[in-house]
């Protein structure tokens, strides 16, 4: 292999990597900047070695959200991204570029903010929404309309009477900030996994099944791009104009700019002054103004040669290191946390920046006393992305990551294809146990009020508690003797603790925090496993036949199971009382007469929800997947069931059921 060669795939290889930890794993371990970087080494590199060329390469994809549980709508026209610039040298390109390419013509620019939120196309057919569309794989994306329809800011009809028949128009779904922090507060109370920056948040929603939960969550909309044959005029900042005329929300802050002078001038006012906006926004758009320029000028394989993203840096503060600290989670994964004099970024006072694991830590090189550079990006839990090595002076010891356990001592592991430590004492580390006992007590799982994460330590370091099964024999006299504890919160902790035994069994098995078993794995395994012992015996081929239970899943199970702590501790649960099989009523209601059926569901339906057609399919024995194959049984269709799948479903012969004949079936 040539060195040439080498880099290539070394970068795509890279590249692959941070493209599935800032997609897939929303933990980025690079910044944006950075990534862009690499892509455009890579670019340059294809491009000057054409011989080299993979159909796969990072370079070849846009990014997807495709997500199988809407149906698909191919794009009429494909959804392109912009060419992104870091530098004004780039921009002054740009521009200059344009005149060449236009002939000396004289030419207006556009200039817009780049909100940074999730882009979506809307359909509008004789002055009606008649289909949202996310930004898919560029081509085809996924039918959001019931959940874009809540959204207040976007027009369901419009206003007037001069818009054309039938037209599309792009622009941005955000979160604002207020609202975003609100969310947050609230997930955090709820002990839910917090979104990482608001445009995580509002793709997210936007994803949701329940379009009551997205309208509650306010979510808001500016458009910025209009398509279509006839559109009322030449320029595309007029169009605009006339957009917001029919009831869009366009951004009052775009500008057209008639010198390179005035572009410059719009990007550094905005540079700055783009945090008081309600909304997040990452850059600022350059788009030629005439659509007959623009036509003019036309496009490259991946995006528009009449607009540029001039993209801004994440701002950054420098500070001193001056520890590091290192907690350890429930499942005794080890996180390693930066203690830093505290500075002033973003609008915050930052003392503290997570370090995620120890291959980062190397790869900085830090040293205690180190002057560092610290992020926000977008997200709420600022990064320290790099050490200002020319301040070094006089600085402390090279920064090791721990070997041992900074709670117990026990030496620590590392499993060969993870990032993260663990402390593998999960029976006598203390935070791994009242980890688990907070896990056990929270909101999703056993409920129990009165007792919060202070408390647990409090009953812990008295002695009381060890494991989530001493709570059940927790005696009013006992917790009274505790501090800053009355009759009255001590008698309720112990009625909320007895309640807590009517809790259903899928949550009972949620909340024993068997590794990889979430809300929704819990449920599965209680559907096809009705009560614990049945579970316990359970081998590993039998779990892997479950819907959804993978290879790691199964193994995690049989591991918590093989335990026999773990069984004693079910045995004293279950000897509390708590519920361990599912009720009378679900059983009653179970049949299998959908047993060995593959389901799809496709299409809109009128009797019941997506979710409740699923549920009802596994009540009834039956398996729900997400794609049609020679496998599939039928396909349960509502209301506009998608072209490709109706085609799909012809060509291999597959039954469509409609929704009233498949409630008659199950009857
Ligand atoms: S115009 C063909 N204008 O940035 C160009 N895009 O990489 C169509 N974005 O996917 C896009 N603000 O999600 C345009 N004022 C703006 C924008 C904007 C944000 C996003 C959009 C697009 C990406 C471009």
């Amino acid at each position: 292999m040539t060195t040439i060669q080498q880099q290539i795939e070394t970068l795509r290889e890279e590249l692959h990597r941070h493209n599935h930890n800032y997609y897939v794993l929303n933990a980025p371990e690079i910044t944006d900047f950075e990534f862009d970087r690499m892509m455009r080494e890579l670019q340059e590199l294809e491009t000057a070695h054409p011989e080299y060329y993979d159909e796969n390469s990072p370079t070849m994809r846009v990014g997807s959200d495709l997500s199988k549980e809407f149906q698909q709508v191919a794009h009429k026209y494909p959804m392109l991204s912009l060419g992104n610039t870091y530098s004004e040298g780039e921009v002054t390109d740009f521009y200059e570029r344009t005149r060449k390419l236009l002939g000396e013509e004289e030419f207006e620019i556009c200039c817009e903010m780049k909100y940074d939120g999730t882009s979506i196309s809307l359909t509008y057919e004789n002055g009606l929404l008649v289909s949202a569309v996310t930004r898919g794989d560029g081509v085809k994306g996924d039918d959001v309309t019931k959940n874009v329809k809540t959204i207040r800011t976007i027009p369901l009809k419009l206003q007037g009477n001069d818009y054309p028949a039938s037209f599309e128009i792009r622009g941005e779904i955000l979160m604002p900030w207020n609202v975003f922090e609100k969310l947050n507060e609230e997930r955090a109370a709820n002990e839910e996994a917090l979104f990482a920056n608001p445009r995580n948040a509002a793709s997210g929603t936007l994803k949701l099944q329940n379009s009551s939960v997205v309208a509650s969550r306010k979510l808001d909309a500016y458009l910025y791009y209009m398509l279509g044959e006839d559109l009322p005029c030449d320029g595309h900042y007029e169009n605009l104009l006339k957009a917001r005329e029919w009831g869009f929300k366009t951004s009052e802050v775009t500008r057209k700019a008639r010198t390179l002078q005035e572009v410059f001038d719009f990007i550094r006012y905005w540079d700055s002054e783009r945090k008081n906006l309600p909304v997040a926004t990452d850059g600022i758009v350059l788009k030629v103004n005439s659509l007959r320029q623009q036509r003019n000028l036309g496009y490259t394989a991946k995006s528009p040669r009449w607009a540029i993203a001039y993209k801004f840096r994440a701002e950054r503060a420098c500070t001193r290191l001056n520890t590091i600290s290192y907690q350890v989670g429930r499942t005794g994964a080890i996180t390693p946390v930066a203690n830093l004099d505290p500075v002033q970024l973003s609008g915050t006072i930052v003392k503290r920046a997570s370090l995620h694991n120890a291959d980062i830590i190397e790869s900085l090189d830090l040293h205690i006393g180190d002057m560092v550079y610290v992020e926000k990006g977008g997200e709420i839990i600022p990064k320290i992305t790099g050490v200002d090595k020319e301040a070094r002076f006089m600085v402390g010891d090279k920064v090791k990551f721990i070997t041992h356990c900074p709670e117990c001592g026990t030496p620590l592991m590392r499993n060969e294809d993870e990032a993260a430590h663990y402390c593998p004492n999960d029976k006598a580390c203390p935070p791994q146990i009242t980890g688990k006992i907070e896990h056990f007590i929270a909101r999703k799982a056993m409920n129990i009020e009165g007792i919060g994460p202070e408390t647990v330590e409090q009953f812990y370091n008295a002695g009381l508690i060890k494991n989530a099964a001493d709570l059940y024999n927790l005696q009013t006299a006992d917790l009274q003797l505790l501090d800053r504890m009355g009759e009255r919160s001590a008698n309720n902790i112990v009625d909320n603790i007895r309640q807590s035994t009517e809790v259903p069994y899928p949550r009972v098995l949620f909340a024993l925090g068997i590794r990889y078993v979430g809300e929704t794995v819990a449920k599965k395994l209680a559907n096809a496993f009705p009560n614990i012992d049945l579970l316990q015996e359970a081998n590993f081929d039998t779990l892997i036949h479950v819907d959804e239970i993978g290879e790691r899943i199964a193994q995690s199970v049989i591991r918590y199971f093989a335990d026999e702590e773990n069984r004693r501790l079910i045995e004293r649960l279950k000897e509390a009382g708590l519920q361990f099989s599912l009720s009378e009523n679900i059983l009653s209601e179970r049949t299998d007469k959908l047993a060995g059926k593959s389901i799809v569901i496709s299409g809109v339906f009128t009797h019941h929800s997506r979710d409740e057609y699923k549920a009802l399919i596994e009540q009834h024995g039956g398996k729900n997947v997400g794609s049609i194959s020679g496998k599939t049984s039928f396909i349960l269709a509502g209301e506009n069931m998608g072209p490709g799948k109706l085609e799909k479903a012809n060509k291999l012969s597959i039954d469509i059921v409609s929704e009233d004949e498949f409630l008659k079936m199950i009857e």
